[in-house]
């Protein structure tokens, strides 16, 4: 495995399968890396924590950095290289690196890009920069942060061929055996929130039960609430832009942000789709009793 620190050093990749972190790899990361190697190009792990899309007073200085331990991960994993770039490497002094113009998905559904504004600036900032070093022909990116696979996805279509061939490639959330999804942020929960915590996989689970976008989040937030959990957004939404869905007889997504104290989480899942809407509701209608 090669550790790359320089945009010249990565020239020789171009054409690999690409997977961008920020590091303190877990069973999620790694379920991407395992994908990434089964393309069957050289696969690119990149660690970059980005600034930019830290907003002042979020984690950015204490978001955890076990750089010997997640190179190790790599390593195991097959990964082909590590791209680790010092921070001028990404945004030397002397450039301006530009934000690509955001799509409508980073900025109309009232998710992520209402509570985090910027965020996703910052992140089509360094994914568009670092698609430029890396020039791959495949990224691999996780469901759990499904709004910023939506947004990525979007920035590749609308930048034509800026980066020729280049596919995104979705992978599943990889959970803890109770639901919870992994996450690097999951090392900031206590004892007692960790329980709590589970709520926001069982609240999505209920959801994918139930027959309408509106009764799935009555369901969500009571859920939610019972275990403790300060709801941010719990929401179904059709499953491409993330704008409200009238109906599950489209591709949706129940999409859930919570915070438990001081820690913030997010994680979403794919409804199944109804054909015939009125149909199913009108199927749950209890029959009258037989007249006397
Ligand atoms: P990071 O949070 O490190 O996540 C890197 C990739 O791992 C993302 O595509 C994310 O969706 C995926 N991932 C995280 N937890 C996962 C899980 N439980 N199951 C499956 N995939 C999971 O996302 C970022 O970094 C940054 O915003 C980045 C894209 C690197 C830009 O800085």
């Amino acid at each position: 495995m090669r550790l790359l620190r320089t945009a010249d050093e990565l020239r020789p990749m171009a054409g690999g399968a690409f997977v961008p972190t920020m590091g303190a790899l877990h069973a999620g990361h790694l379920a991407l890396i395992d994908a990434a190697r089964h393309l069957g190009t050289p696969t690119i792990v990149s660690i970059f924590v980005n600034p930019t899309q830290f907003a002042p007073g979020e984690d950015f200085d204490r978001y955890p950095r076990p750089v010997d331990r997640d190179l190790e991960l790599c390593r195991a994993h097959g990964a082909d290289a590590v791209f680790l770039p010092a921070a001028t490497a990404i945004y030397p002094p002397d450039l301006e690196v530009p934000v690509p113009p955001l799509p409508a998905v980073a900025t109309a559904p009232g998710l992520e890009d209402r509570i985090r504004p910027g965020h996703f600036a910052g992140v089509c900032q360094v994914v568009a920069r670092l698609f430029d070093l890396v020039r791959p022909c495949a990224a691999v990116l996780g469901e759990k942060d499904y709004q910023q696979l939506r947004v990525i996805t979007a920035m590749v279509e609308a930048a034509g061929n800026r980066w020729p061939g280049l596919r995104i490639v979705g992978h599943p959330t990889v959970r803890e055996p109770d639901g919870l999804a992994l996450s690097s942020r999951n090392a900031y929960l206590g004892p007692d929130e960790r329980g709590d915590a589970v709520g926001l996989f069982r609240a999505l689970r209920k959801a994918t039960t139930l027959p309408t976008p509106d009764i799935a989040e009555c369901i969500m937030l009571d859920t939610l609430q019972v275990h403790g959990l300060s709801v941010e957004y719990a929401v179904v939404r059709r499953a491409d832009s993330l704008l409200p869905a009238e109906s599950l007889s489209v591709p949706t997504r129940a999409l859930i942000a919570a915070r438990l104290g001081a820690v913030r989480l997010i994680d979403n899942m794919p409804m199944p789709i109804h054909p015939s809407p009125a149909v199913e509701i009108l199927g749950r209608v209890p029959s009258s009793p037989d007249p006397p």
